[in-house]
């Protein structure tokens, strides 16, 4: 299929959209300042994607050192927030911008990437599971509405399938 989009990193100019998508499609909502930290602090997984000049979905990530088992200690990229504009769905855009950000992961060295998601999102797990992620834990009541979370990670690089 012919992609009409194209992913590029985020900049200051793009805050309100951003801002605008979070609150439109997720209940985790975050201060502008929030936005804007990370964005200073890990620039190369904060992306967007963009289709005729407006922005209709980004990504948000931050690095972690953390324990990973024999490994020892190991950096880690942490899927923040993820959202695609309702009307802009089901067109690959989601899955386009999990791959980009973990190639960009690589960029700080990041062995491993994990996220939160509600165990209700079916879409969002299979988003996930469909790019290679797995369950590591369960998490009850983890969300302000007490929901359980499902704590997905998957090894990188990612490679692929050809
Ligand atoms: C989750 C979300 C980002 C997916 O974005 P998207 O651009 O629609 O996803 P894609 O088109 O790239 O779909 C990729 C895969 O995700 C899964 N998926 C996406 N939407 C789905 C749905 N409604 N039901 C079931 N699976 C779905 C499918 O496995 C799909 O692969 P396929 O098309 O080969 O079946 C989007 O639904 C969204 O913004 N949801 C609201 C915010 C949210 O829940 N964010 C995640 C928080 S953890």
């Amino acid at each position: 299929m012919q992609e009409t989009f194209k992913l590029r990193k985020f900049n200051s100019d793009d805050l309100e959209q951003v801002v605008h998508i979070n609150r439109l499609c997720l209940p985790e909502n975050y201060t502008n300042y929030f936005f804007v930290d990370l964005h200073k602090r890990f620039p190369e997984t904060f992306l967007v994607a963009e289709e005729n000049g407006e922005i209709v979905g980004y990504m948000m990530c931050r690095i972690k050192t953390g324990l990973s088992g024999f490994r020892g200690i190991i950096k880690k990229g942490h899927v923040v927030s993820i959202a695609v504009l309702p009307s802009h769905q089901h067109k690959g855009i989601g899955r386009a911008l999990m791959i980009k950000a973990m190639e960009n992961m690589g960029l700080y060295n990041a062995q491993l990437c994990f996220l939160e998601v509600r165990v209700s999102n079916k879409a969002a797990v299979n988003l996930y599971k469909n790019l290679g992620f797995k369950v590591t834990r369960v998490i009850r009541g983890y969300y302000v509405d007490r929901e359980g979370a499902y704590v997905m990670s998957r090894e990188l690089p990612f490679k692929p399938r050809v």
